[in-house]
């Protein structure tokens, strides 16, 4: 029978890429948008549009109405979690399984519950009836969009912690693997680390860019403070600074844990960050 399923924080860097996934296992999706959204042209044809706010529960319902599993990701940088146990008993009331995008941070310990992130999401999940998977994912390949500025302007990355090996993940690969989950048997209760398929440095990721887009590209490290003082400006919360920054400089010695779970679970090997980059090198250009 084919599925009903919400994706939230659909406009964002994993969203449009649940929605296609889901599209291409035969589900019908629904996209859950604010209203007035710049972003919504980046959902693929045929997504159904649901305006509603993770902030106002009560906004949620005719989004939930019908749906069998949902996609669920939380916009901690723009929202807190006080509304999500009653968004979390809204979709119980629905839907029957959920894929909850939480965090390498959780898998190794680094997140206490009583923090306002991924390691509360799963802990009220947890104590639901729903057939639920978490998706405890590393850091985006996406993530390296934030080095672009730079690299137009100059071509080089001034950012903290160069040698900070890191296994990122493509953004559409933990959209498969949480496609997976929703559509298939067979991955109830499981707490699946989902990383890409290499160990990467900062600095190793500017220089495949720079082969990529064919210019040389340069890594300069900042001072820890500095770079927490201009995260914090630029709308970090103070408490999310210092885990990144902490962790970043843990993976100068040790780099991230990496998993098989994405060739695992969907049969394909997990694509590597220069892939990334060549699906978009005018990024960075
Ligand atoms: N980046 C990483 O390396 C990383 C690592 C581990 C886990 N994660 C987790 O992955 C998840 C997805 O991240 P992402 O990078 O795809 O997110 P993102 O790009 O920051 O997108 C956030 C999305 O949430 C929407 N949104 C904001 N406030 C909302 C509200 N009140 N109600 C409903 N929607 C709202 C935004 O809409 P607008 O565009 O209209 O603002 C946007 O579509 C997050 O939970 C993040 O914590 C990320």
């Amino acid at each position: 029978m084919p599925e009903t399923i919400l994706v939230t924080c659909a406009t964002g860097n994993v969203g449009p890429h649940a929605v296609a996934e889901l599209q291409k296992a035969g589900a019908t999706v629904r996209a859950l948008v604010l209203e007035d959204d710049p972003n919504i042209g980046r959902l693929p044809e045929g997504t159904e549009i649901h305006y509603g706010d993770l902030g106002d529960p009560d906004s949620l319902d005719a989004a939930l109405d019908g749906v069998d599993g949902v996609f669920w990701m939380w916009p901690f940088f723009a929202l807190d979690v006080t509304t999500a146990p009653a968004v979390l008993r809204k979709i119980e009331a629905h839907a029957s399984r959920i894929a909850v995008v939480s965090s390498v941070g959780v898998h190794i310990g680094l997140e206490p519950v009583d923090n306002n992130c991924h390691a509360y999401l799963e802990s009220i999940v947890e104590k639901t009836s729903l057939d639920w998977t978490f998706l405890r994912t590393t850091g985006f390949h996406a993530n390296a969009l934030g080095f672009a500025g730079q690299i137009r302007d100059g071509g080089v990355v001034h950012f903290p912690y160069g040698a900070a090996t890191r296994t990122s993940v493509h953004e559409g690969d933990l959209a498969a693997v949480g496609t997976a989950a929703l559509t298939q048997d067979g991955h109830a209760g499981q707490k699946y680390l989902v990383s890409g398929p290499e160990e990467l440095s900062q600095e190793g990721q500017v220089r495949v860019i720079g082969e990529v887009i064919g210019r040389e590209l340069g890594w300069q490290d900042i001072e820890h403070d500095d770079a927490r003082r201009a995260m914090v400006d630029t709308g970090w919360p103070p408490s999310y600074a210092d885990g990144a920054l902490d962790y970043f400089a843990m993976l100068t010695k040790e780099p991230e844990v990496g998993s098989t779970v994405v060739a695992d679970v969907t049969g394909r090997p997990a694509r590597t960050f220069r892939q990334w980059v060549q699906e978009r090198p005018d990024a960075f250009r």
